[in-house]
């Protein structure tokens, strides 16, 4: 069967949102070796507004790929499949929590919550117990999500490897 490429929507969704998740790891390993003062609050400002963006992208991701189902890949296995389909959510899930938890950690703060300065709902109130709960759940997806990408990257060198390449799926071009 031909290895159909994805949509251009969903195409470029990914590579947007890949971007953004480059970003926002730049951005967030950074603001530790920040002194606290207006650069950090800046610095700190611009992850915080980047990762809900990475939030409400994950959202319209899902929305489009319900709408344009993903192409079949008929080289693979039943079994390979399983595995991609399983991964694909692994990272689905972990592109939820990461941002949630920062946002969730963010609302135990006694700071008001801000994208690119406008004001958003807050789901807490001041509480340094559950700021660092959430903060280290933060950390911790965050660093799961990283481990989930690299496995991703692999998978796709793996298969070209294999002689199997899957990387003009996800790239623009002609429809075959
Ligand atoms: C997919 C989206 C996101 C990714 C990949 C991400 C990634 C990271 C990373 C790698 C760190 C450094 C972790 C560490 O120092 O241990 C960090 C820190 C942080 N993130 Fe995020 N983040 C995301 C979304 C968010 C959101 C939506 C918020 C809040 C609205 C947020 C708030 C924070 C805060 C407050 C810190 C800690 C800064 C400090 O050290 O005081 N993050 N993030
Ligand atoms: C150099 C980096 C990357 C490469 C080369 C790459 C490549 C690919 C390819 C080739 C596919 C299609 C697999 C197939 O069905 O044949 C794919 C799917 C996917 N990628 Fe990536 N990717 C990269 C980075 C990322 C990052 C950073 C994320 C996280 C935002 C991500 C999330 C996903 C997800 C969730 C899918 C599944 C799409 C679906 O079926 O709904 N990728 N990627």
């Amino acid at each position: 069967m031909s290895p159909a490429r994805y949509d251009p929507g969903a195409i470029s969704l990914h590579w947007v949102h890949a971007a953004l998740i480059a970003t926002l790891f730049v951005i967030g390993l950074s603001i530790d070796d920040l002194p606290r003062g207006p650069e950090r609050s800046a610095t700190i400002a611009l992850h915080k507004s980047l990762g809900i963006m990475a939030l409400l992208l994950l959202a319209l991701r899902l929305a489009w790929r319900r709408l344009h189902p993903p192409p079949a890949d008929g080289r693979l296995s039943p079994a390979q499949r399983r595995l991609a389909r399983n991964g694909h959510r692994a990272v689905y899930l972990l592109l939820a929590l990461t941002p949630l938890s920062g946002y969730l950690s963010s609302s135990f703060t006694p700071y008001p919550m801000r994208v690119f300065g406008y004001l958003i709902p807050k789901a807490g109130w001041p509480d340094e117990g559950l700021n660092a709960l959430f903060g280290t759940a933060h950390t911790v997806f965050a660093w799961t999500l990283l481990a989930l990408i690299l496995m991703h990257i692999a998978a796709v060198i793996l298969h070209w490897l294999q002689g199997v390449p899957v990387l003009h799926r996800m790239l623009p071009g002609r429809r075959r």
